[in-house]
């Protein structure tokens, strides 16, 4: 098993980037309850002639939609590691638990975080941010969150992000019971970045109408176009009308050491709460996020709990002071950390800062290629990894330009070319591509440049 999937890694580029799924497939992944045991060769068989065939297809070069990480050899191989272990990393006396703490403590150094916050790995950025907003839902509102619940609160709370937040900072809010309309998405400007002047009102206009603002979540990366808010001014909001400051920074944050962003994204370091994921932009295997809380105390107190049957002991695997428990929703938890420290140690760090600049230099050489060609619009800023565009032609209406491109996106895929993503900006539709992954090569750009020119001058002769 180990060789094949080391010798697949080793050969991805040859493959196509996704195949459709055969009819049969389905008939074959549909089968009743196996109560008799099968030999495991053969079970090793169908995984290889059904399953592993028809992957998203993020380990290959050219797959670069929505934000997906490409997972290295390393990864998988400490995934097998963490799994033999099979650790639950929630508390105790172990050396899981050390190694989670430093891979934080790593995490800390990677965002010149301080080394007094508190942190948590996560299954992503999505409970990331969850996480993060419980605490400051917590802190906010005096600790009586824990206690009473939202239900006896005369100032309905709110909250603040831009109208290109991703969707995960609404769940996070319907999921604390504060619902949808809790959340104040602001306009952007033409950057695609938050309007300050406006949040600023909104504010106020929320003061004065009863409502209890606690928190402002700044984006280091926004999903649609890769734009950072100006996450300075908006820390600096936030301290006026005491708020809480969390950054989304799912992808983004990680380029916090990259000379080419270093100065947009310095406020992390003075932020309440950052969340952001190793499994994208640091390459590692899914699941891994990371929370990050300036004030430890805060967020041990939203989930603090002292069961009795979580006594802890002197000596022992009962003892131990730590408890990832008291800092997250979730009690078990598997052994994420060791990817992250087995990759990060073997690689080292350098070389994940200059593949996150040879990721945006990608983007920048990508989105130059569509500023040359004729028949391609650069439709955003390219920020960070993130270019958007579209196949055009003159004289063509809106609803044409999306069905061709639509088209074109449906196609490069169902050849196996490549996976690019697709998103609308201002009601146009955009293919979209998001490079986190690190066995991209600059000739992948030509050649999705050449696909997508390729694709349109067949679909839509002049
Ligand atoms: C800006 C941003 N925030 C949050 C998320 C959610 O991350 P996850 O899919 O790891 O839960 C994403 C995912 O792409 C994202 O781009």
């Amino acid at each position: 098993m180990v060789d094949d999937m080391l010798d697949l890694l080793q050969n991805i580029r040859k493959e196509p980037v996704w195949r459709p799924l055969p009819e049969e497939h389905y008939k074959r992944l549909d089968e009743d309850l196996p109560y008799r045991p099968k030999d495991p060769g053969a079970v090793y068989d169908e995984f290889k002639n059904h399953i592993l065939p028809y992957p998203t297809g993020n380990i290959h070069p050219r797959f670069w939609g929505w934000v997906m990480g490409s997972g290295t050899p390393m990864g998988a191989l400490a995934e097998m590691l963490a799994a033999a272990m099979n650790s639950n990393v929630c508390l105790g006396e172990h050396a899981a638990m050390q190694v989670e703490l430093q891979v934080l403590k790593w995490c800390k150094q990677l965002l010149d975080y301080p080394d007094s916050a508190s942190g948590l790995l996560t299954s992503g950025a999505s409970m990331a941010n969850l996480t993060a907003l419980l605490v400051a839902l917590h802190h906010e509102s005096g600790g009586r969150s824990r206690t009473q619940g939202l239900q006896q609160r005369s100032r309905p709370m709110v909250l603040y992000c831009s109208a290109e937040s991703h969707g995960c900072i609404q769940r996070a809010a319907e999921t604390m019971g504060l619902g949808a309309s809790s959340v104040r998405k602001i306009p952007v400007g033409s950057q695609y970045r938050i309007r300050t002047d406006l949040l600023e009102q909104t504010i106020q206009t929320d003061l004065a109408g009863g409502f209890f603002p606690f928190c402002i979540v700044g984006n280091a990366g926004t999903v649609n176009t890769g734009a950072i808010d100006p996450l300075g001014e908006l820390l600096t909001i936030s301290r006026k009308y005491g708020l809480w400051f969390h950054i989304d920074g799912a992808f983004g944050a990680l380029a916090k050491k990259t000379p080419e962003y270093e100065d947009d994204l310095r406020a992390i370091e003075q932020a309440d709460s950052v969340a952001f994921d190793l499994h994208k932009w640091m390459y590692m295997p899914y699941e891994v996020g990371c929370v990050l809380v300036r004030d430890a105390d805060a967020h041990r107190k939203v989930f603090e709990q002292a069961p009795h049957y979580l006594l802890r002991h002197e000596r022992g695997v009962s003892a131990g002071e730590h408890s990832f428990g008291n800092y997250g929703v979730e009690l078990s938890r598997g052994f994420k950390a060791l990817k992250v420290w087995m990759s990060m140690k073997t690689h080292g760090v350098f070389a994940y800062l200059a593949l996150i600049r040879q990721n945006i230099a990608q983007a920048r050489y990508l989105a130059t290629r569509v500023q040359q060609h004729p028949d391609l619009e650069l439709l955003a800023p390219a920020g960070l990894n993130i270019v958007c565009f579209r196949y055009t032609r003159p004289g063509r209406t809106e609803d044409e330009l999306r069905a061709m491109n639509r088209e074109i996106l449906m196609q490069l895929q169902e050849e196996g070319t490549a996976t690019v993503s697709a998103t609308l900006l201002q009601g146009r539709y955009a293919l979209r591509i998001a490079i986190s992954n690190h066995r991209t090569r600059m000739e992948d750009i030509d050649i999705l440049v050449e696909a997508v020119a390729r694709l349109g001058a067949e679909f839509f002769p002049v």
